[in-house]
């Protein structure tokens, strides 16, 4: 077997992966093993903007976008975090610029900055403009301007591997083995630190913005690995999706005087938001188009509503809201301004529904987007194995793939971007540091053992079962009774289900038995880490019996904080099940109250 040897090793080549992997490697020998190319992570699909109070067209602060944030997530996420992330947010906002990102500016040449949902002026209570962009390409912006600056830093990269297991010795990380797409080869990666910076696992539902790669390689393998994952029950659906096909329609179409539109022509977020309307946080929005589709207020009785960006529509909209430009003239905008701001956008509408946003509707739904949930870190990206918080030597975590845990029960759009930057950053210096005082661990005689295991089952197993069934079943138990909406009965009916699939997966055989990008077996050993966490997403909703952030359940509809107000800890037994146990959420300056928009 081919070894290489690292002192930092990043697993992911998105936005926490780059970052990471650039700051590791200012010290560090470094590289980036990713199953894409690094261009093509699934960052370069964030679209409206990245949330830092930098104050450029309105009255902002540090302590606001803290605050939203806590209240945001239900009051779940850990406050040292948040605000240590927030705080963090602007030096990071300037330090992508100066790397070169090419940010939309302010007539006098600032970023820019557009209102996003929960973002708002903590005094009045309305919209704060937080979001910094570049049109709605920011993701695809920061991956870009990140991967020219690794380029740059002589960090190595490995494209197209597929890592399929973590190597721990002596409690210890000691690398990974990854598959060479290319070749079918297994590879060794001995490192001194590992980083997974894999992203997320939306590809469990059946309505999701999640590119296909989003299989939870990174909490899957750690989970096998004893090591527990935080907070799973927690997903995120964000509210615009394009109809059928879950692509993200950006909140920064809201963000730019969009409204939602239900099937009677009303904009209903009047009555679920009063303050902020179409500018509520994710959650409230989502349940809100939920509702309005099941009672029959969907567009002619379909599961979908409008999102209008219509010149006409927003300009209406805003002189009903007083919303008012910076320099206090009326905010009014033309079809030529929402054509530059949201180009994307219109572009997607106009080739995957046929639809021209700036003179027509367009059709929505909520779709699968974050999991906010995942491998539970400290603020520095250090993976915690316990309730005691006790980090795991020389392994970090950074981006959707870690549950710091600054989103909580609810994610605020924009803070997404924000953590990978700043979190990517800390476990990349971390790691780094770490690897200078570190010897590499002595590795297993057989290093690859457990990962051809797994493997060896897909060409030997007997063939009665078709992978491609089973998830197109897991996908829809879980958009059925794990979505928006949940109760014990569904969830229930949930969990027998993902089981019986996993009983299924067991007789999954792939037909193609080549070593040359096979992607028929990779994707054969994707569904079954999607699978094991649908699994332990649903073990960790049944047991919470409250309602908190995209946690809803229709027949515990309150949040509970006297019981609840903690964050899940759900472990993989040797025997197979799954052990939940809890840890306490951190609060320092703001104590949990009732939410409203
Ligand atoms: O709506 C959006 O542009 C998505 C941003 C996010 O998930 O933070």
């Amino acid at each position: 077997m081919k070894t290489h040897q690292f002192e930092v090793l990043v697993v992911g080549a998105g936005g926490a992966g780059l970052m990471a992997g650039l700051y590791a490697s200012r010290t560090a020998s470094t590289a980036i093993i990713t199953k894409l190319y690094p261009t093509r992570s699934h960052t370069g699909t964030a679209q409206g903007g990245i949330g830092a109070a930098l104050g450029s067209v309105e009255e902002d602060h540090p302590e606001w976008h803290t605050y939203d944030t806590v209240k945001g997530s239900d009051y779940l996420g850990d406050q040292d975090a948040i605000e240590f992330m927030c705080n963090e947010a602007v030096q990071a906002i300037y330090e992508l610029e100066h790397m070169g990102l090419p940010f939309d500016r302010t007539p006098e040449g600032k970023i820019s900055q557009r209102p996003f949902g929960g973002h708002t002026n903590n005094v009045t209570g309305k919209p704060v403009s937080r979001a910094c962009h570049a049109a709605d390409r920011t993701g695809h912006m920061i991956l870009q301007t990140l991967y020219q600056q690794c380029i740059k830093n002589n960090v190595t990269f490995y494209d197209e591997f597929q890592v399929v297991d973590l190597l721990m010795v002596n409690g210890a990380a000691a690398g990974v083995v990854a598959i060479e797409l290319a070749s079918g080869e297994m590879h060794l990666f001995h490192a001194k630190t590992v980083i997974f910076a894999t992203g997320g696992h939306g590809r469990i539902w059946e309505i999701t913005s999640n590119a296909y790669a989003f299989s939870g390689d990174g909490p899957a393998i750690t989970m096998r690995r004893g090591l527990p994952l935080e907070d799973m029950e927690f997903f995120q659906f964000h509210p615009t999706g394009i109809y059928k096909l879950g692509i993200l329609i950006t909140e920064g179409v809201r963000g730019e005087g969009g409204i939602l539109i239900n099937g009677l022509g009303e904009r209903f977020m009047e009555r679920y938001a009063p303050t902020v309307k179409d500018l509520a946080s994710r959650d409230v929005i989502s349940r809100a188009i939920y509702l309005e589709i099941r009672d029959g207020r969907g567009v002619n009785g379909q599961n979908y509503v409008y999102l209008d960006v219509r010149p006409e529509s927003v300009n209406k909209y805003a002189a009903l809201d007083g919303r008012k430009n910076p320099d206090g003239s009326p905010f009014v905008v033309t079809g030529e301004q929402i054509l530059a701001k949201l180009p994307d956008i219109v572009d997607f509408c106009r080739v995957y529904l046929g639809v021209d946003p700036v003179t027509q509707l367009m059709p929505i739904q909520p779709t699968a987007h974050y999991a906010m949930g995942g491998i539970p870190t400290n603020k520095y990206g250090e993976v915690i194995s316990n309730e005691e918080n006790t980090t795991v030597p020389g392994l970090y975590a950074a981006g959707e793939v870690a549950c710091v845990s600054v989103h909580g029960a609810n994610r605020l759009g924009t803070n997404s971007l924000l953590d990978l930057v700043v979190f990517g950053k800390y476990a990349g210096l971390r790691a780094a540091e770490f690897a200078k005082g570190a010897a590499y661990q002595p590795l297993p005689a057989d290093p690859a053992a457990f990962a051809r295991a797994q493997f060896d089952q897909f060409l030997t197993a007997d063939g009665k079962e078709n992978a491609f069934d089973i998830a197109r079943e897991m996908k829809k138990v879980m958009f059925d009774d794990m979505g928006i909406f949940r109760s014990g009965q569904g969830m229930q009916n949930a969990l027998e289900k993902i089981r019986e699939l996993q009983a299924r997966f067991k007789h999954v055989r792939v037909t193609d038995t080549g070593k040359i990008f096979n992607m028929e077996l990779i994707n054969a050993w994707e569904l079954g880490n999607l699978l094991d966490l649908a699994e332990v997403t649903t073990v960790s909703a049944l047991a919470r019996t409250e309602s908190r952030g995209g946690h809803s359940r229709e027949d515990y509809p309150d949040r509970d904080d006297k019981k609840w107000l903690k964050h899940t800890m759900a472990y993989l037994r040797e025997n197979g099940r799954i052990e939940l146990k809890y840890k306490p959420v951190v609060i320092t300056k703001y104590q949990p109250k009732e939410r409203t928009y």
